[in-house]
C-alpha cells in the first residue's frame, strides 16, 4: 500500500517532525539529527515532496516547510478523548498512507468502536463514487466503525446527524457562515452572496442485515489547512481559511470529532434522527430557498421546507404539493 518501507517512513516522519516548526533548517543540521548524510537528507526531502508536501529549498541555508506541519499523534489524540469515547473505542489506528480509511474498516471484522485515521489516502472515496482528494498531513481523514442491533433502519438520518455533530465541534472555533447542505455536506457560505464552498463531507457505508445486526462505517473528510489541491470538481475551503481565531492543532480537532461522533452513536438507536432534526434545520443552507433536485431523470423545483424525522428533504412544489426526497443531489436556484 505504501511506496516506502518502514525505515524510509521513520526517516520521512522524523524529518517532517524536525521541519514542523516552519523554520529553516540546514541540511547539515537535519543530517546530524537523523544520523544521515546531507545527500540522504536531500533524498528524503524529495520523497516528502512526492507526498504533495511543499518544501522550500533556500540556497545556502537549508529547507523550510511552508506553514509548518504537525503530524497526527495517537498519544495526544488518546489523551484528549472524553471518558465516554475512551470506553467505547476498541482500536485507534493511524496510518501515514492508506488506500481509504473506510475501506480499511470495511475489510475488518467486529468493527464496532474501531477508529481509523490517516495522513494520506491514495483512494479516498466520496459519495456517489466520487474521489475524495486526500493530500498528506493537511486534512482530517477519519473513519469510525459501529453497529446497530435493530438493523439498517436504525441508521436512518445518521449522516445528517453526524453533520450536526461536526458543526457542534466546529462552532467552538468561531467559524462564520458554517452550514449543512442536504444530505451531508458541511459548507461555508459567503457572507455577501448565496455561494458556498465545501469544508467537509460524510460517507456512511453499511453492511449486514436489513432487520438484524448491521455494521456501519462513518467516514469523515475535513479540509483542515489544505491550500492547494488538484482534481476537486467543486468549490472547497479549509478550516484554517475561515477561523477567526487561532485553531487548535489537528490532534485536538480529531479528538473532539471522535468524541462527539461516538457520543452520537452511543445514543442514536434510542434518539433517532428526530432528536437532531431541529439542530439540523437551524443550519440548513437551503432553508426557505428555491432549489431543484434530480429525481431519476426529472428535475423537480420547489422551496426547501426542512427535513423529516427520518432525514428526508421536504420540498414544496409550485403546484402546492409536498415532495419528500430521500435520495439524490440538490442545487440552489436563487432566492424565492
Ligand atoms: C463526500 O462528501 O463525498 C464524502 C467524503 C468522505 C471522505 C472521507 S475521508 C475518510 C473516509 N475515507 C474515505 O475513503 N472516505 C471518507
Amino acid at each position: 500500500m505504501s511506496a516506502f518501507d518502514s525505515v524510509e517512513w521513520t526517516r520521512i516522519t522524523d524529518l517532517i517532525d524536525l521541519l514542523s516548526d516552519g523554520e529553516c533548517h540546514s541540511g547539515e543540521q537535519l543530517g546530524l539529527s537523523l544520523a544521515i548524510s546531507r545527500a540522504g537528507v536531500w533524498k528524503y526531502i524529495k520523497k516528502i515532496e512526492q507526498l504533495g508536501v511543499c518544501i522550500e529549498s533556500i540556497k545556502g541555508k537549508g529547507y523550510k516547510l511552508k506553514n509548518g506541519l504537525h503530524l497526527l499523534d495517537l498519544k495526544k489524540i488518546g489523551g484528549l478523548l472524553t471518558p465516554l469515547a475512551k470506553d467505547n473505542i476498541a482500536a485507534l489506528d493511524l496510518f501515514s498512507i492508506i488506500n481509504s480509511t473506510n475501506t480499511y474498516l470495511l475489510n475488518q471484522k467486529n468493527i464496532r468502536g474501531k477508529v481509523c485515521l490517516a495522513e494520506l489516502q491514495t483512494e479516498g472515496r466520496g459519495r456517489r463514487g466520487r474521489q475524495w482528494v486526500s493530500p498528506f498531513g493537511r486534512n482530517i481523514y477519519l473513519s469510525i466503525g459501529w453497529s446497530f442491533e435493530s438493523g439498517v433502519s436504525a441508521a436512518q438520518g445518521l449522516s445528517l446527524a453526524v453533520g450536526v455533530a461536526i458543526v457542534e465541534v466546529l462552532n467552538q472555533y468561531q467559524i462564520n457562515g458554517l452550514y449543512l447542505k442536504w444530505p451531508n455536506d458541511v459548507v461555508i457560505k459567503n457572507s455577501e452572496s448565496d455561494e458556498y464552498k465545501k469544508l467537509a463531507g460524510i460517507l456512511i457505508e453499511l453492511r449486514g442485515d436489513v432487520s438484524g445486526d448491521c455494521d456501519l462505517i462513518i467516514g469523515v473528510g475535513l479540509n483542515f489547512e489544505m491550500e492547494i489541491a488538484h482534481g476537486i470538481d467543486q468549490p472547497w475551503i479549509s478550516l484554517s481559511q475561515v477561523s477567526e481565531h487561532k485553531l487548535p492543532d489537528r490532534n485536538t480537532v480529531v479528538a473532539e470529532l471522535i468524541s462527539k461522533i461516538i457520543q452520537l452513536l452511543v445514543g442514536y438507536e434510542r434518539h433517532t434522527f428526530a432528536h437532531y432534526r431541529e439542530s439540523w434545520g437551524a443550519v440548513n443552507i437551503h432553508m426557505h430557498k428555491r432549489i431543484s433536485t434530480l429525481q431519476g431523470k426529472e428535475l423537480i423545483e420547489g422551496v426547501c421546507c426542512g427535513v423529516t424525522d427520518e432525514g428526508a428533504l421536504i420540498l414544496l412544489k409550485d403546484s402546492g404539493e409536498t415532495l419528500i426526497v430521500s435520495g439524490g443531489e440538490i442545487s440552489i436556484r436563487g432566492l424565492s
